[in-house]
């Protein structure tokens, strides 16, 4: 479809890069600043909704900037405009409702780095659009940079070809703890009531099994969760058969409050870890926040994280099947 005169001016932004010829994040502007407003925008996406949803394909990311959305009213218009399904967070993140399908992106300390992942990575179903809306930008740090998820694959079967195919075959396990009550003073503070929305005990074990995973009580009252075997990569339709980085293993491995090892209990060696992890902060885009910015992640093919911030930040999110 041709871009008409009134539709959308292609421009760039902070950070971007060419990943095997496609530009991430693809950056949509107003034509003219005079059409930089809600009621424009949402006219173009009402006649542009399948183009833009192959474009969100093909360039995993697309970034909406110069149309001065000011509030979650207006961002739920845009996500409403497209007609995609809500998918229900699920997960340790603190988050709240703010209105109809938006909510807080995670609410844990600002001074902390929220590690790179697919969103809902772990679950049955997960959202394939994760769209951010930034109403304050921080004044400094706070960055949402995400990756090319099939480059993480790429380069560790370069070179770690053994490990990974290990890993594939024998699948992964993942333990998850959660605390019993709210904590606020940690981003994984999400107690288990709030997380599986059920202070009861026998309630809580019947979600956490509908989510296909199995459980330990703890002595602390806490809730000791464990997945597996999960898939190390996945392939997805119309993503040109890459490999999806589709796990979790680097934000879990070895931590306070999580595990992950193979499905068959052999350690994940820690150099494979290490080097994971530096591999996927060179293949990052350090996505940077104007105020009124509204950025569609395809969650199939990108991670995505939060950089420590000063405050203030405000940065809404909903999430789309
Ligand atoms: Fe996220």
């Amino acid at each position: 479809m041709e871009f008409t005169r009134k539709d959308f001016k292609v421009g760039t932004c902070e950070g971007q890069k060419i990943v095997h010829g496609e530009t991430m994040p693809l950056v949509l502007q107003p034509n003219e600043p005079e059409l930089g407003n809600i009621d424009n925008l949402l006219m173009i996406l009402e006649k542009k909704r399948e183009w833009f949803e192959q474009m969100l394909i093909k360039n995993s990311a697309i970034l909406l900037r110069g149309f001065n959305v000011k509030n979650a009213e207006e961002f739920n218009d845009i996500v409403e405009a497209f007609g995609w399904d809500d998918i229900r967070y699920v997960g340790p993140a603190p988050r709240t409702h703010i209105y109809k399908r938006i909510w807080t992106a995670n609410e844990g300390p600002l001074s902390e780095f929220i590690y790179y992942h697919h969103e809902m990575v772990l679950f049955k179903d997960h959202p394939k659009k994760v769209i951010l809306f930034c109403e304050v930008p921080p004044p400094e740090g706070g960055q949402t940079p995400f990756v090319p998820s099939f480059r993480v694959t790429e380069r560790m079967l370069e070179e770690f070809p053994d490990a990974v195919e290990e890993m594939e075959k024998k699948g992964l396990r993942y333990t998850f703890t959660a605390l019993s009550n709210n904590d606020t003073s940690s981003m994984r503070g999400r107690g288990w009531e709030d997380a599986f929305g059920t202070s009861d005990k026998a309630e809580a074990e019947l979600r956490i099994k509908a989510l296909g995973m199995d459980l330990e009580w703890l002595p602390n009252g806490g809730v000791k969760t464990i997945l597996g075997p999960r898939s190390l990569t996945k392939v997805f339709d119309e993503r040109d058969g890459r490999r999806m980085w589709f796990n979790t293993v680097v934000g879990m491995h070895g931590k306070e409050y999580s595990s992950a090892a193979m499905a068959d209990g052999t350690e994940i060696p820690n150099n494979v870890v290490k080097r994971c992890e530096q591999i996927i902060e060179e293949e990052s885009i350090q996505f940077k926040w104007e105020k009124g910015d509204v950025l569609f992640f395809d969650n199939l093919a990108l991670l995505h994280g939060r950089r420590p911030s000063l405050p203030p930040r405000k940065v809404l999110v909903a999430t789309c099947k």
